[in-house]
């Protein structure tokens, strides 16, 4: 639908020591129409249009990471969970933020329905974001994530999957089976899928004797749909007298180990620090 596709408005933006170009469009409100460029504070989000601004904004800001709780922190790597309600206008720069790099996303929800698990690098000047994903406080379809950003300057290093193993490690604390909101972009189903596989097929070639796609769910929160297509994928399932069976000689593992790329950054969950959200 050619006609309801927005025009790209803001081409780049600055935020912390990178300058981004950006990759569609999105919201802002009509007083930033007229802006090519904006300046947004990498810790607060908020978002200006003069350089000179945000110079001013900096001496003033005092936050130097993301607003909310630190859950997790291994190395120089922490994750932030901000709750929208409590950080209304955060999460919503957030969202402004993340739809330039995102195609099919609709905004228009509301921030206070949702957490937000903002993945940082740290050093002495401030928590530095790297991406996020965020996630409803209560989902009727078991979503366990809405919206996943990597930014630019820091994709293809493993944080898309470090992300989405993160989501996978709140659910299986939560005991509950999850899996992403649709309809993903490529680069998102690229990265689930090499998840998934991943994931498996280490476990399939760990595992001695048979075991089900239940077990298998059980043990990694995917959902059973999302497991018994990932396998299918990779030809591992075959259909006998009504029920779907594994497969798994340990020369088509290796082949398919082999294939999956690398594993990406790791979630170390004895660093994880979180009660579910009530
Ligand atoms: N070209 C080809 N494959 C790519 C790719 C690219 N540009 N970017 C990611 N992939 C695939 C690769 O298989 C990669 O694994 P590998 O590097 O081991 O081969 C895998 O996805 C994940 O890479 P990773 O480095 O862990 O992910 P990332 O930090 O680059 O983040 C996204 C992945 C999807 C979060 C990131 O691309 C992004 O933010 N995209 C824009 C927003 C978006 O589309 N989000 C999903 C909406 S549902
Ligand atoms: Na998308």
């Amino acid at each position: 639908h050619e006609e309801f596709t927005k025009v790209k408005n803001i081409a780049t933006i600055e935020l912390g020591r990178y300058e981004i170009e950006t990759w569609y469009f999105s919201p802002f409100p009509p007083e930033y129409n007229d802006c090519l460029n904006l300046y947004f504070c990498e810790f607060c989000l908020t978002f200006m249009k003069r350089k000179q601004q945000l110079q001013r904004h900096m001496k003033k800001c005092d936050l130097k990471h993301p607003p909310g709780d630190e859950i997790y922190r291994s190395g120089t790597l922490s994750m932030f969970e901000v709750d929208g309600k409590k950080n209304k206008v955060y999460g919503q720069n957030l969202c402004y933020l993340a739809k330039l790099f995102l195609d099919h996303k609709t905004l228009y929800y509301d921030v206070d329905l949702f957490l937000f698990y903002v993945l940082c690098e740290c050093d002495d000047r401030g928590c530095h974001m790297v991406g996020y994903f965020s996630k409803e406080k209560h989902s009727e379809e078991s979503y366990n994530l809405a919206c996943i950003l990597t930014l630019p300057p820091y994709q293809r290093k493993g944080y898309g999957k470090f992300l989405i193993a993160f989501s996978y490690e709140l659910s299986k604390k939560e005991g509950k089976v999850g899996t992403p909101e649709r309809p993903l972009s490529d680069l998102g189903l690229l990265s689930y899928r090499g998840y998934w596989t991943r994931v498996l097929l280490d476990i399939l070639k760990k595992h001695k004797g048979n075991i089900s796609i239940k077990e298998l769910s059980d043990m990694t929160a995917i959902r059973a749909e999302d497991i018994l297509a990932t396998l299918q994928a990779l030809e591992l399932i075959q259909y006998r007298k009504g029920q779907h069976v594994i497969c798994a000689d340990p020369k088509v593992l290796d082949r398919h180990l082999k294939a999956a790329g690398r594993g990406g950054l790791e979630v170390d969950v004895s660093k994880l620090i979180w009660t579910p959200y009530k």
